[in-house]
């Protein structure tokens, strides 16, 4: 292959990981494999610089911008870091930082390398003003209303010594407990799993529904200080410690090193510890802690000279792997199970892990006898990332997924465009049923919290609940002839299922379990339709009109309505006296002073919440809109509104309105 070759084939394979890690959320590939290929490209670059290109990825900083949201232009580029992964390369880099800094003693600042997505917040006054993405280095996303929702950022601050303008930067993360929570409700509604929890960090903070973003509980360690005035601080410490006074989540985990010895110490003893701590760290940053020799070191195009990171190598140990599961989830999907000969790995014993579905066998291509490398990549559950094919062995056999579902033998099915297979068997396989009765019970659905898993397996092998809807026909005698059930619990279920009656329409939705509605869809399907009748008699074109849905979670809405059996359920449903209409719709009209006039509600305010603005504005007549356009009449602006609405208001001509000025019309 000739150097041009080269480097088209690299630039193609690393645009290939790019697009599938930005935009599917997956990555297929370790940090340390991906920079490599960047790496690998960089050198052919100055070794060939007639053939670099100019979409080359080595341009760029990294990231995207994305559509939809309001692009701010940083006022500092947001910059990468070097990498490097071993001991040398650090004494390299400290090597360098002499060669330049010849007069002072240096002094280092180790912290932690967060892997969340990089946050640029400015406060004006002591108050937030703005919340931006990296994007491309250059400019970002305005993202304010999701940056508000983390509660560990300061709104307001007030403190001696403070700047009227200042910037911190920080990382904003998803907690390992928040992700793991996710990925278990995405489990429960038939959706792809996210990859792990810095791309699902991504995706939140690129929500449009701040109110989604803020049930997702993230968070922010800040690691940076900026302002316009140099005199402020002398040294990162400084910076830190008055950041800590104002209030800004500072992880305790920093450490001043003068030698390299103290360095790799810090490195050794959070190689360990890191696994500890609620978030994903895959590295640490060394900082130069004195602000007057980052100015004298200065930045490469890059990134700065006063900074570099080390990535800890992704813990991974070979092991054989001796057979492979197949489990049926609550919706039907099919996943393959690696069962593995136990191994330590990174302080715990391994022996399962998830390959997620038929293609992932054949992209590792894996056959039962193999040894397999498994890592711990920060994610909860082990995965195999790649086969040992130097200890491949005649004895390896291939893997055959089953066409039977190994549950209750049903052929299963796999739709064209779906990773996984899946047993249609809805209404008789065993997991399928008990999972449905499950997801219909938990909290966030029906709320009948004295059924466990124990107790509905009880109930099923019993035959007393074969589908959800049977709940509501226990009866008294039924449970009490039951090893182990008292009169007390049992007229506790009785009391649980009765009151869940009255559980709101929107819970009701998320609860009869249609792939794809999650808690948010079914929201959104209860206030757009209002009543189930509506929502299960609507064409396909009418439910792609629901806010945030696409052409598969209307379709496969669409689809649940079309069988006869789920008509009959939903029935059964009705019977039992379950809540089938949506609350809004008893707006208790006050009057029509604002008929025909629609509005468009930003920020906070004094008198209402923002649901009761809503509530208001139907009572007298009006109508609320999501977005600013030439046809809208009022935007509704209390504290803190969106400044993209309110520059796109003034342009369009639109009129904005306090809170007071709305009050005069009402
Ligand atoms: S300092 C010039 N400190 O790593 C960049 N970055 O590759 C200076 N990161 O985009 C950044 N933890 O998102 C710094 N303690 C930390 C960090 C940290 C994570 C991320 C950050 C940045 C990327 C640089």
């Amino acid at each position: 292959m000739t150097p041009s070759e080269k480097i088209d084939e690299l630039i193609k394979k690393i645009n290939f990981y790019n697009e599938q890690y930005y935009q599917n959320s997956i990555s297929e590939i370790s940090d340390f494999d991906f920079d490599n290929l960047l790496l690998q490209l960089k050198n052919l670059e100055i070794q060939h610089p007639e053939f670099m290109r100019d979409d080359s990825p080595t341009h760029r900083v990294g990231g995207t911008v994305s559509q939809g949201f309001a692009s701010v232009k940083h006022k500092y580029p947001m910059l990468s870091l070097g990498n490097t992964y071993n001991e040398q390369d650090l004494a390299d880099f400290d090597e360098r930082v002499r060669k330049i800094i010849t007069e002072a003693d240096i002094e280092y600042i180790c912290e932690l390398k967060f892997d969340g997505v990089a946050l640029s917040m400015w406060y004006e006054n002591g108050v937030l003003v703005k919340g931006v993405t990296r994007g491309d280095g250059v400019s970002g996303d305005d993202i304010t209303n999701n940056v508000k929702t983390i509660r560990t950022v300061p709104l307001k601050i007030a403190t001696k010594n403070m700047p009227v303008s200042f910037e911190v930067r920080g990382e904003g993360f998803m907690p390992l407990s928040s992700f793991e929570m996710l990925n278990k409700e995405r489990e429960d509604i038939g959706e792809q799993l996210l990859a792990n929890p810095r791309n699902a960090a991504s995706g939140t903070f690129k929500m449009q529904d701040s109110g989604v973003v803020a049930k997702r509980k993230m968070d922010c360690y800040v690691y940076q200080f900026q302002s316009d005035d140099d005199t402020l601080f002398e040294t990162h410490e400084q910076s830190l410690s008055w950041m800590v006074e104002a209030g800004f989540n500072i992880s305790p985990t920093w450490k001043k090193c003068t030698t390299l010895q103290e360095i790799y110490d810090y490195i050794n003893f959070w190689g360990v510890e890191r696994h500890k701590l609620p978030l994903n760290t895959d590295g640490i940053v060394i900082k130069i802690n004195s602000f007057a020799q980052r100015r004298e070191l200065g930045f490469t195009s890059k990134s700065p000279r006063w900074a570099i990171s080390y990535k800890y190598k992704a813990e991974s140990a070979s092991t054989p792997l001796e057979s492979v599961s197949f489990q049926v989830g609550r919706t039907g999907n099919i996943t393959p199970v690696a069962n593995l000969k136990p191994v330590l790995l990174a302080g715990t014993v391994v022996k399962r892990a998830s390959v997620h579905n038929a293609n992932e066998i054949e992209r590792l291509g894996l056959r039962i006898g193999d040894f397999v490398f498994v890592e711990k990549g920060g994610e909860i559950i082990p995965k195999i990332t790649a086969v040992d094919l130097d200890k491949r062995t005649d004895a390896t056999v291939a893997i055959v997924f089953p066409e039977n579902c190994p549950e209750c033998h049903t052929q299963l099915i796999r739709k064209e465009g779906e990773a996984n297979h899946r047993c249609p068997n809805e209404k008789g396989c065993p997991p399928q049923i008990k999972g449905k009765i499950e997801h219909f019970i938990q909290r966030k659905a029906m709320n009948i919290e004295n059924l466990g898993t124990e107790t509905i397996e009880t109930f099923f092998r019993k035959g007393l609940i074969n589908n959800p809807a049977d709940l509501y026909d226990l009866k008294f005698e039924d449970m009490i002839s039951l090893e182990g059930f008292r009169e007390k619990s049992v007229n506790n279920i009785l009391a649980a299922i009765q009151k869940s009656r009255e559980i709101p329409f929107k819970q009701v939705i998320f609860a009869i379990g249609i792939r794809f509605v999650g808690e948010g869809g079914a929201e959104r399907l209860a206030s757009y339709f209002k009543n189930m009748d509506a929502m299960a008699n609507a064409s396909l074109e009418e439910l792609k009109q629901v806010p945030d849905f696409g052409e598969t979670t209307a379709q496969s809405v669409y689809a649940y309505f079309q069988e006869t059996e789920n008509r009959a359920f939903i029935e059964r449903l009705r019977t039992a006296g379950l809540e089938f209409k949506h609350e809004e719709q008893e707006i208790i009209i006050e009057g029509n002073a604002l008929e025909g006039k629609t509005f468009v509600i930003s920020g906070t305010f004094q008198h209402f919440e923002r649901d009761d603005l809503k509530v208001k504005i139907e009572a007298n007549g009006g109508k609320v809109l999501s977005g600013v356009s030439g046809k809208l009449n009022f935007l509704l602006a209390g504290n803190d509104a969106g400044p993209s609405k309110l520059e796109k208001a003034q342009k369009l001509n639109v009129a904005v309105i306090s809170e007071e000025d709305f009050l005069k019309m009402i």
